[in-house]
C-alpha cells in the first residue's frame, strides 16, 4: 500500500447505506431538459453523485446518533443546549454563544445588530449569503483578498488570506471611519477554498485593533483550514487540528459558524461574541426571528449530534484522511489533462473550465457547459462559479461583464463518497477533456432578478 492510500485511509466504515440512482443517458437529457439545464431544479433522485455543495450533506457518525437520542427537547434550558454550549465555548473561548439553524441566519442577526447604512464590511472573500446579508444591512461588501489568489495555477498555500496592506490602506485612507466590521472566511470558499494562515489572522487582528474595527471570523470550515494551517504553515506542524482552530478563534472578537460543514451535522449554526452589549441586541434579534436562545430553530437532537459532531471534526485521523482524498481526486483530475485552482483545499475542488473550452466564449458559459456535461455524462451534478453565476447579464439575458474566471466547483460532502466514487468522477471528467470541443454552449431561457443562478431557466446552443 502506498504512504498516499494510508493517508486516505478513513478512520471509520460503513454502517448505513443509502442507494443511489444510475439514470441512462436518455433519461439524464430527459430530466436535464426538464431542469431547465440548471443543476438546481433537479431532484436529489436523478443523480448519482451529488457535489453541489458539502454543506448539510455529510453523514453522520453512530456517536452523534446515539447522542441525539438522549436530546432534550425542553422549551428553555434544554440539557442539550448545555451540552452544545459548553462544546462551542470551549472549542472558541467566547463567552457569548447564540444558536441558529444555519450560518445565514447568524449572519442576518449579526449584520443587522452591528452594521449601520452606509457602512462597509471587509472580507478576505464574501460568501454569496454573506454579501447579501451585508447588503441587507444597508452597508457594502468589499473584498480584499490577497494578490496571490488570482494566480489560479501558484502553489502558494495560503492564497486564502486578506491582502493585508490593502486593508491597511482602508483602515488609513478617507473612507476608514466608514468600517463597520472586517470579517474573514476561513476557508476561503468563494476563491478556491484557499486557507488563511495564522500569520493572515494574527496581523488582521492587530490591524482591526489598532483602528478600533470589530473583526470577526466566518468560520464555517474552521477544521479544515487548522488542517491546512497544521500542514503548510512553519511553527503548526506540532499543534493539534483543534489547538490551532482555537488560537485562529482567539484573534478575532467574534464569529459566525455553519455548523452545516464542520458541524457534522444536516443543519445549524452560531454566532460568538465577546462583547456583552452586543450579545444583546444580537439576543433580542434571535428570540424574536429564530428561537429562544437556548435552541435557536434547533432541535434537542440537532444541538446534541452538533456538540458530538464538533469533537469528531478535529479528529487528525478524520481530517487527514478528507484532506488526502481530496488530493487524490485532484491529481487524478490534473493526469486527465484538466487544471484546477492549486494548490487543491479540502472541502472542494474547482476546475478552470474557461482552459478547457476555449472555444467556449464567456457568453456561452464554459464553466455551466462542463457542469452540465458532468451531469450528461455521469449523473454528476456540481454548480459553476463563472460567468452564469458571477457575471453582469442585461435585461434580455446577454452577458455585459464576464466573470474573472470561468471555475466548475466540485463540493465534495463529508464521510459520504468512498474513493471509488471519486476515481469515477475523475473518469468522467477526463473522458470529457478527451475531446472537449464536442461540449456545447448555452444560453439563457428565462432569468430572474436576484439570485439568479438558483433559478435560472437555459438551453444547450447547437
Ligand atoms: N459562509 C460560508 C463561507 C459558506 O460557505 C456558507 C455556505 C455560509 C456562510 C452560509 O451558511 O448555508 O449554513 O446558511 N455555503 C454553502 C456552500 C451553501 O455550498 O458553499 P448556511
Amino acid at each position: 500500500m502506498s504512504v498516499e492510500a494510508r493517508k486516505a485511509l478513513p478512520p471509520y466504515r460503513i454502517k448505513v447505506v443509502e442507494p443511489i440512482p444510475f439514470l441512462d443517458a436518455q433519461q439524464r437529457r430527459q430530466a436535464f431538459e426538464d431542469a431547465g439545464y440548471n443543476p438546481f431544479n433537479l431532484r436529489a433522485d436523478q443523480i448519482t453523485i451529488d457535489l453541489l455543495s458539502d454543506s448539510g450533506t455529510g453523514a453522520t457518525s453512530d456517536a452523534q446518533e446515539a447522542a441525539a437520542a438522549l436530546g432534550d427537547e425542553s422549551y428553555a434550558g434544554a440539557r442539550s443546549w448545555f451540552r452544545f454550549r459548553d462544546e462551542v465555548h470551549d472549542l472558541t473561548g467566547y463567552p457569548f454563544i447564540l444558536p441558529v439553524h444555519q450560518g445565514r441566519a447568524g449572519e442576518r442577526i449579526l449584520f443587522s445588530s452591528l452594521l449601520k447604512p452606509g457602512q462597509i464590511c471587509i472580507s478576505n472573500t464574501h460568501f454569496d449569503t454573506t454579501h447579501a446579508n451585508v447588503e441587507l444591512a444597508g452597508a457594502q461588501p468589499v473584498d480584499l483578498p490577497c494578490p496571490e489568489a488570482t494566480d489560479l495555477d501558484s502553489d502558494d498555500p495560503f492564497k486564502g488570506n486578506m491582502d493585508l496592506d490593502a486593508l491597511h490602506r482602508v483602515l488609513t485612507g478617507p473612507d476608514s471611519h466608514k468600517v463597520g466590521l472586517v470579517l474573514t472566511t476561513i476557508t476561503n470558499n468563494g476563491l478556491g477554498a484557499q486557507p488563511v494562515s495564522m500569520a493572515n489572522l494574527q496581523a488582521t487582528s492587530e490591524l482591526c485593533r489598532r483602528h478600533q474595527v470589530p473583526f470577526s471570523l466566518d468560520a464555517a470550515r474552521f477544521a479544515e483550514n487548522a488542517w491546512l494551517v497544521h500542514q503548510r504553515e512553519p511553527g503548526y506542524g506540532g499543534r493539534t487540528p483543534r489547538q490551532i482552530a482555537t488560537r485562529a478563534f482567539g484573534y478575532a472578537d467574534g464569529c459566525l459558524v455553519s455548523l452545516k460543514k464542520d458541524g457534522l451535522s444536516a443543519v445549524g449554526g452560531f454566532i460568538g461574541l465577546r462583547n456583552e452589549q452586543l450579545h444583546t441586541v444580537c439576543e433580542a434579534n434571535l428570540i424574536a426571528t429564530e428561537g429562544f436562545s437556548t435552541y435557536g430553530g434547533l432541535a434537542g437532537h440537532d444541538l446534541e449530534r452538533l456538540a458530538q459532531g464538533l469533537k469528531e471534526v478535529v479528529d487528525p485521523a478524520y481530517l487527514r484522511a478528507r484532506a488526502a482524498s481530496t488530493a487524490r481526486l485532484a491529481r487524478r483530475i490534473n493526469d486527465g489533462g484538466v487544471d484546477i485552482i492549486q494548490p487543491p483545499g479540502v472541502h472542494a475542488l474547482y476546475l478552470n473550465a474557461g482552459r478547457l473550452l476555449p472555444h467556449l466564449p464567456p457568453h456561452q458559459f464554459p464553466g455551466h457547459a462542463l457542469a452540465c456535461q458532468l451531469y450528461l455524462d455521469g449523473g454528476i451534478r456540481c454548480a459553476e462559479l463563472g460567468s452564469l453565476y458571477l457575471g453582469t447579464i442585461n435585461d434580455d439575458h446577454q452577458l455585459v461583464g464576464p466573470a474573472p474566471f470561468e471555475l466548475v466547483r466540485l463540493a465534495i460532502p463529508r464521510r459520504v463518497y468512498t474513493d471509488t466514487h471519486l476515481e469515477y468522477v475523475a473518469d468522467v471528467l477526463n473522458d470529457i477533456a478527451k475531446s472537449p470541443e464536442r461540449v456545447s454552449g448555452y444560453r439563457i431561457t428565462s432569468a430572474p432578478r436576484q439570485l439568479r443562478h438558483f433559478k435560472v431557466r437555459l438551453e444547450p446552443l447547437q
